[in-house]
This record gives structure tokens, sequence and C-alpha cells, in this order.
């Protein structure tokens, strides 16, 4: 079946509120998505009907267990890994101290880590931190001309004292997406440890932590449709021996040896039903994608199929719609359009700016029409200092999501026009 937009929408509650008489157009998806309705049942159900602490030998908290056990499935099927491979946390950034405050306490001789220009703070600020421990921090450069990670700096980089090689999977700040498994096997072939932060990608294509080969990925169910949520990836290799801060009565099996007390229960069984939700967009209109994307293999079954489907769809549903953007706002002539050359890969976010309007203002502008898109540096500051750009307001950024309609960016052009005009 062809992919349907309009039966996306009908599940998404947020999408009915008004501004000023204009329907809301939400286009702050790399900021976090919005809730289909089935999420925001699953958090109400568990409240309901498991609320109680984990482990316990009595009903509601044996429900729970189950709500629990039943989303490390999910999200295994989400990323391609063994359930007990997945932890939970507050968010992506919580989750990043953890693993980096930890990795730190055994480096051995190796002693410097690299982290790039590109990333968000959040995969940044905690390995930083670690120059406290004496750690040198080298910074992969990021390649302004072209909007993308400069491949050969980040490989000079690496060497025999490289601990950790921590990047991207995809540019929360112009939607340049990374070859990323290339950068886990040049990370691994200088002997280092390989962490994927993949927040931003994770809206926009299949992840498989197998085939990337990574030793941990992080990502957040609020940018993809579920609560507000960290989830931790670890190869089971690695995290079986991540000498991470825990309690001493807590357990140091994997993947509890990272979930400091207790989780957010009714996020994790909403996180759990937004990968169903994933999951029933591959089943509704996945037919042609699985076999015509080709590169995830016919031995695949069931959910984790079905979300490969999922995901394939939506994106193949953004894709032609951010192009139409690209091409619409580059023809503005007070516009700049930052993002990668044309054939790399990249997700459905376009960076702009608006020659004489700082970035605050145009978002004001449209948000006062209904149109949410976000402004600044959305914390992914240093590729916005190396911008230039630091000092002006940073970008204003449109985050396309699979709710998002061609009509949706027909009204968004047209008022960026007049804002440039
Ligand atoms: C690429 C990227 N990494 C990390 C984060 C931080 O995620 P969290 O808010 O879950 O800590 C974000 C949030 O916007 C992001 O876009």
């Amino acid at each position: 079946m062809q992919y349907d937009v309009d039966y996306i929408r009908k599940q998404f509650p947020a999408l009915s509120i008004k501004v000023n008489g204009y329907p809301a157009a939400y286009f702050d998806g790399p900021g976090g998505t919005q809730v289909p309705q089935r999420v925001i049942d699953a958090v109400v159900d568990y409240l309901v009907r498991c609320n109680a602490n984990a482990g316990g030998c009595f009903l509601n908290s044996r429900e729970s267990d189950l709500v629990i056990n039943g989303a490390r499935r999910a999200m295994a099927d989400f990323i391609g890994s063994d359930p007990d491979e997945v932890a939970f946390g507050q968010n992506t950034t919580t989750l990043m101290y953890q693993l980096a405050l930890a990795l730190g306490r055994e480096a051995g001789s190796r002693n410097e880590i690299l982290i790039t220009e590109i990333d968000h703070e959040a995969n940044r600020g905690p390995w930083l931190a670690l120059k406290e421990r004496g750690f040198t921090i080298r910074e992969a450069r990021f390649d302004t001309e072209t909007c993308t990670l400069d491949m050969d700096d980040f490989k000079s980089k690496l060497n025999e004292k490289t601990y950790v090689a921590a990047f991207n999977y995809a540019s929360n700040g112009v939607g340049t997406i990374s070859d990323v498994k290339e950068m886990v096997r040049l990370a691994h072939s200088a002997g280092a440890i390989a962490v994927v932060d993949a927040v931003h990608y994770a809206l926009h294509g299949p992840i498989d932590v197998k085939e990337l080969g990574t030793d941990y990925l992080l990502c957040s169910a609020y940018k993809f449709f579920g609560p507000h949520v960290g989830i931790f990836y670890g190869r089971r290799e690695q995290f079986e021996k991540l000498p991470a801060y825990r309690l001493r009565v807590q357990s140091g099996t994997i993947p509890c040896r990272i979930e400091t007390g207790t989780l957010n229960h009714e996020g994790i069984a909403g996180a759990s039903e937004a990968v169903e939700f994933i999951a029933d967009i591959g089943k509704r209109f996945g037919g042609s994608t699985l076999s015509s994307s080709g590169d995830h293999g016919e031995s695949l079954t069931g959910r984790r199929k079905n979300v490969i489907a999922g995901m394939v769809a939506m994106e193949q549903y953004e894709q032609p719609l951010a192009q139409i953007m690209i091409d619409e706002l580059s023809g503005m002539k007070k516009v700049k359009v930052y993002g990668p050359p044309q054939d790399h890969p990249r997700t459905s976010t376009v960076s702009f700016t608006v020659e004489g309007v700082p970035a605050d203002r145009v978002a004001a502008e449209l948000g006062e029409k209904g149109l949410f898109v976000w402004d600044g540096h959305f914390y992914a500051s240093r590729l916005v200092e190396r911008l230039g750009l630091d000092q002006s307001g940073g970008l204003v950024r449109i985050g396309l999501s699979p709710y998002n309609t061609a009509e949706e960016i027909g009204r968004l052009l047209e008022e960026v026009n007049k804002i440039a005009r």
C-alpha cells in the first residue's frame, strides 16, 4: 500500500492544535517528535495496570517486569541487537556521561579520545570532562564548505594511543549522515572503542548495530515518537566489562550494570509502543520498500523486519519533500542553506539563515503562523561556531517527520519567502 500521511496524522492528537487560527505544523522533529495515541495509551496503561517497582513477588511488580523486558526486546528489534544489550536511562546526555566516566576509569596506556566538531555537545562534553583525568581530547574537523566531517582528518587523528572514538551517525545541526560503518572500522583498526550517537539519525533510517560493529550506540525515544527516555546499547563483550559506577547492591550483569536507581517505567512502556508504531508503518506501507531497498537481507522476520520497512517507508516519503525545501530555499535571494552536497547521504533536516534577519526572529515569525521550527545552535554548538554563526544567532532548522505534509511545506516556504524579501 502507498504511504498514507492522513493515516499517520490521525494517530497524533497534538496535530489538531491551532495557533492564531493556523493549524500547527511541527517542523521540530529533530528536537523531539509528537507522540501517537497508542504511545500515550501505553504510558497510561502502565500506570494503571502495572505501576510498581521492579523485581517484586506480587502481581503489579511482575507485570512491570514484563513490560520492561518487553521494551528491551522491542528496542533490540529497533537497533538490531540482543535484548540484554539494551539499557534504559534518563536521556542520551546522561547516559553518555555515565559511559564516559565509566570508561575513563580503566584506560590503561591509551590516553587519547577522539571526538568531532560535527557532534552535539552530548557526545563532546562527557569526553571533554575526561581532561580532568589526564586524557588528551582530539577533535576531527568539520568541513564548513561541504558541511561534512573531514574523514581524512578523522583518520589522521586515530593512533595507538586512541582509547575511544566518539561520533554521531547524523548531524542534528545540518542533517549530514556520516559513514559510521567506516568510522567504526577505522576506530577498531586503531584499537579504539567506538561510540555512536544515533539520536538524530534514529528518526531517519534503520539502525543495525551488528552491521555497524559499534561497541556502544545511544539514542533517545522522544526523537522517534516515544516519551523522554534514553536508550543505551552496549556490545556484549564490551558492556560486560564496562566499569560503570553502581551501587554495592546493584546487579553487575548486563544490561542492569549501567541502570542506576529506579527507571522511568511508564516512559519505557511508551518507548516500547513507539517501536510498535514504526513496525505498524512498515507492515502497512513498507511492502515494496524492503524488497526495493535491497540492503537488509531476506532473513529478517517479524517486528525487526517491519521496523526496518517502516523506517525506510518514512524516509522515502520525507526525502523528496526535503529536496523541494532545499531547492526552493536555495532559490530565495537572501536565504543561505547549510547542508551536505547533493549526492551525500542526509536526513530530511534542513538548516538555513536569512541575511539580515536573526534566526530567532525568523522562528518567532513562523511560530506566529503555526509553523514550529527551531533556531540557534541546538547544542551542535561547535559546528555553529565553525560556520561562523555563533555571534549572529545561529541557524533556522526545519526538521521533517513522517506526519508533515506537502501542504505544510508550501505554507512554510511562502512565509520564509515573505521574511526574506
Ligand atoms: C545528535 C544529538 N545527540 C544528542 C542529543 C541529546 O539527547 P538527549 O536530549 O536525549 O540527552 C541530541 C538532542 O537533541 C541530539 O540531537
